[in-house]
């Protein structure tokens, strides 16, 4: 049984004083949930994060990494700094850090890899623009990227799928379009690695996640999650996604 995980990327948004109440409305209004909860702040605000967190089942993470222990890299941040903050995951390839800073999946395997060697989860995230999604390339492209960021890796790992038409939108994947694409990386990680990994890999679905489209993509067999990122910014939003459940049955 995979467990399901729900994660809000905070992007470039809070400082690190409205982060600290961003973290306390959403510790505070969780209630122990069968679920693994990640927050996701920006660098400057994985400190006074860790401090609230850190006595809940809250889980903490970096948006991206370096993929160097340390030396002269200005500008960058290394997992061994982000592990010492009581970081357990990292989001890599995200669509903006692929298309705003040029992140390769090569690039990105190399920081899984050095991830995992820290022990940090990657979240490794794939996903298609609208052009490659209207010329049928979407499920190609995504193959691709799953295995050029993956290949060799051999922890666990969670995967974002993430169409890049659908982050910040408004607009939403169907249920229908995200479980094909789901059950089509789930085919290529068995593939790639063995048919245990991929039954064992959580997948989850990124891209305009709200409290009221939440439940019908969270139905899909394949669908194991959530990375939210302009919900999980409202702690009554990002709780109600977590708890989509019994909202729904309310
Ligand atoms: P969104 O972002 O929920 O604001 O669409 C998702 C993401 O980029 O992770």
């Amino acid at each position: 049984m995979r467990r399901e995980m729900f994660a809000g990327n905070w992007k470039m948004n809070t400082t690190h004083v409205e982060g600290s109440v961003l973290a306390e409305g959403i510790v505070s209004r969780l209630s122990t949930s069968g679920s693994d909860v990640v927050l996701i702040p920006p660098f400057t605000g994985i400190e006074s994060v860790s401090n609230i967190v850190h006595s809940s089942s809250v889980a903490l993470g970096a948006q991206t990494m370096s993929a160097q222990d340390g030396g002269a890299f200005t500008g960058e941040i290394s997992p061994v700094m982000l592990k010492s903050l009581g970081c357990d995951y990292v989001v890599l390839g995200h669509s903006e850090r692929r298309s705003l800073f040029g992140e390769t999946s090569a690039q990105v395997l190399e920081k899984a890899v050095a991830a995992v060697a820290h022990g940090i989860t990657p979240i490794v995230c794939v996903g298609e623009t609208l052009e490659e999604r209207e010329s049928g390339q979407a499920l190609a492209v995504i193959e691709t990227q799953v295995r050029e960021s993956m290949v060799g890796l051999t922890q666990e790992v969670v995967v974002a799928y993430e169409p890049v038409w659908a982050i910040g939108t408004g607009k939403v994947a169907t249920p229908e379009q995200a479980q094909e694409v789901h059950a089509s990386i789930r085919s290529v990680l068995s593939d790639l690695f063995s048919v245990v990994v991929a039954e064992d890999t959580r997948i989850l679905y990124g891209g305009s996640v709200k409290p009221d489209n939440v439940a019908s993509i969270m139905a899909q067999a394949d669908v194991d999650g959530a990375l939210i990122g302009g919900a999980s910014l409202n702690a009554d939003a990002f709780v109600s996604i977590i708890e989509y459940n019994k909202t729904s049955t309310e």
